[in-house]
């Protein structure tokens, strides 16, 4: 793991844009992620396009995940944050049916998940992931299989409170289910950028980072692979040795 730690997480954010416009490749295939902590980088990605440096035309999007059976309208569907923040707005020349996202809405949760991981195979060029306080990636959550693949996962009360903050600050109206990208889905990326910024993320990513690997903090596979960056403001890095 290369670890990159800058004094903001505007500035980390920044060259995680960087980065990920040097990498991805002509109609290449991102991995991306919701929440709050890549919506600074997005912006850079929307600035690099605005400014003719980058574009996703021609390429792919592929989200970690998606919660099931949240209203098809509802401003924090992540198919619908997504759009928001790479087609629309400027967008990024990302066309939103090249947006990819898990059915959240099918009858079959668990078949939804199995056609999103065969679409997937085999796997993005670049990765883009945030990290939960418990060291979550995608929604897998601590205890977890190391080696999953895409499938329906329950979220826990840490990531649902967690949450909560876009919901209203109503915990219960935080969808408990999800379908979600594996470790090893995740894992068969060529490349992994991930983001964490302020002090509630020192923890996991001191355990990610330096601690052994374990289903306790699902992130630490990522020390087995070969190609990952991790940014992170220094309150975030601040349990590091
Ligand atoms: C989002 C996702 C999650 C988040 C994590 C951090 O698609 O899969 O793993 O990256 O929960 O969320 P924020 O960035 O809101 O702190």
């Amino acid at each position: 793991m290369r670890i990159i730690i800058r004094d903001t997480a505007q500035e980390a954010s920044r060259l995680a844009a960087s980065q990920i416009i040097t990498s991805l490749p002509t109609n290449g295939r991102l991995g991306v992620a919701t929440g709050s902590t890549p919506l600074a980088l997005y912006g850079f990605l929307r600035e690099a396009h605005a400014a003719g440096e980058f574009t996703l035309e021609g390429c792919s999007a592929w989200a970690l995940d998606e919660y099931v059976q949240i209203p098809e309208d509802h401003p924090e569907r992540y198919r619908n944050v997504l759009l928001n923040e790479l087609v629309e707005n400027g967008g990024t020349g990302l066309a939103a049916d090249d947006l990819h996202t898990p059915d959240g809405a099918a009858e079959d949760p668990e078949q939804a998940a199995r056609d999103y991981e065969s679409q997937i195979a085999p796997g993005v060029d670049v990765q883009i992931l945030g990290l939960g306080s418990n060291g979550h990636i995608g929604f897998n959550e601590p205890a977890g299989s190391l080696s999953s693949r895409t499938h329906v996962g329950h979220l826990t009360p840490t990531t649902r409170s967690d949450n909560a903050r876009f919901f209203g600050n109503d915990i219960d109206a935080v969808p408990s289910l999800c379908i979600t990208q594996g470790l090893a889905t995740i894992m068969s990326a060529r490349e992994i950028v991930l983001l964490a910024f302020g002090e509630g993320k020192a923890e996991a990513i001191a355990q990610i980072v330096e601690g052994g690997v374990a289903q306790r903090w699902p992130g630490s596979i990522l020390q087995h692979h070969e190609n990952v960056t991790v940014y992170v403001d220094e309150a975030a890095a601040s349990r590091l040795d």
